[in-house]
């Protein structure tokens, strides 16, 4: 008990006091690796991670925490499981932590994929529920995404009707990789209206880097309904997705339900260390902002250049026309040394690219000009 609360007060405020002095060493020990933009250690805009790394809070606080890294991490798990309940302004039990929020979409799968359940998702969208879906053998239902490349919520709609067990609906708002909104209201008002034979899994992993006002999280439903299943990461935003920390936001009684499959001590000391930190660096979000907002306007302005559209971006990474298969596409860029993503069916003459720092996509920038005038493009 003393040592939670030591770590819930002491060690998070020893950690910022101490920030100075650890700096200067952990700046250098921790600065974010770039690739060195060879096809061997290619420049890496494939994988929706944040290009400057882990804010400098969570670097202090994941170095103090190798001092506890042989103890097993239940104790700051809760502890810090209580703070992130509190910053998000819902009951501790309302949440459960995952090695980073895959897992909490297999937990999930897994609780609710067997006696017959369909998965019902949007086409293409984030695959990971669909492949967790193959142990249990539980159908899949792909609908594809409307004109605005949304949800095609009717259509899903049609198909839970349709269904005479429980459907899982996966709904990635954001959705990964078109980068594009679902209507929030049209999202709230089917789950307040659907029966308990409909579960929600809403992916809410861009959820900070959306700036558009209509856009509305479903976390405030979590207290309601049982059939509702929030899932969020510190991967994107904070910059933590080789350290692994998600979680997800339900109901107590789904909690319960969907806990039954984690693993035992599923977290870690450090990323539960840095992911606690990351939740007071504010400087460090508004940084990653910034710097998302700026990379996206270097990529708007060449894709315009170029005459390729851009789908309406609402994330760290966008979906580009490219005119040309992507398979030849990527093995070019990779060529070049700049990993771009991988192939989306049916979206097989568009790119999904992540991106980088402002810099690294200036070199994205000469790089697809140097196609063009190749005629590649
Ligand atoms: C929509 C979406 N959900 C979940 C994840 C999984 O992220 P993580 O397991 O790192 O939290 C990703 C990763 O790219 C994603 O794009």
């Amino acid at each position: 008990m003393e040592r939670r609360l030591f770590l819930r007060t002491g060690a998070l405020a020893g950690a910022t006091a101490a920030l100075p002095h650890r700096l200067a060493g952990a700046d250098a020990l921790f600065a974010p690796v770039r690739g060195a933009g060879t096809r061997q250690d290619p420049l890496r805009l494939d994988a929706n991670e944040n290009p400057l790394g882990l804010g400098p809070m969570a670097r202090a606080a994941a170095t103090e925490a190798f001092a506890v890294a042989n103890r097993y991490p239940d104790d700051e798990a809760a502890a810090f499981q209580e703070r992130l309940a509190e910053s998000l302004g819902v009951a501790s039990n309302q949440l459960f932590l995952g090695n980073g929020s895959t897992e909490i979409l297999q937990m999930a799968v897994q609780a609710l994929g067997g006696d017959g359940a369909r998965i019902i998702t949007a086409h293409p969208t984030f695959e990971d529920v669909a492949t967790y879906r193959l142990p249990l053998g539980t159908e899949l239902i792909p609908v594809p995404l409307d004109s605005r490349f949304a949800h095609d919520l009717g259509r899903m709609r049609e198909e839970a009707a349709r269904s005479r067990s429980l459907s899982i609906v996966y709904v990635c708002n954001p959705n990964n990789p078109t980068g594009t909104l679902t209507d929030s209201r049209e999202v709230q008002s089917w789950i307040q209206e659907a029966d308990e034979d409909v579960f929600f899994i809403v992916d809410e992993a861009y959820f900070e880097l959306v700036d558009d006002p209509t856009y509305q999280s479903c976390l405030p439903l979590t207290r309601e309904y049982r059939n509702l299943l929030v899932v969020r990461t510190f991967s994107k935003i904070y910059g933590l997705a080789g350290m692994r920390m998600g979680y997800g936001i339900a109901h107590p009684d789904t909690v319960r339900r969907m806990t039954a499959y984690m693993a035992k001590s599923n977290t870690n000391q450090l990323a539960v260390a840095a992911a606690s930190a990351s939740l007071d660096d504010w400087a460090h979000v508004q940084r990653s902002v910034d710097s998302n907002r700026a990379a996206k306007a270097v990529v708007l302005e060449t894709l315009d250049e170029l005459g390729l559209e851009a789908l309406p971006s609402h994330t760290n990474f966008l979906m580009h026309h490219i005119g040309v298969d992507v398979h030849g596409y990527i093995d070019r860029f990779a060529e070049a040394g700049i990993a771009v993503g991988r192939p989306f069916p049916p979206m097989l003459q568009y790119n999904r690219l992540s991106l980088g720092t402002p810099e690294e996509m200036g070199r994205w920038a000469d790089t697809i000009r140097d196609f063009r005038r190749r005629g590649w493009i």
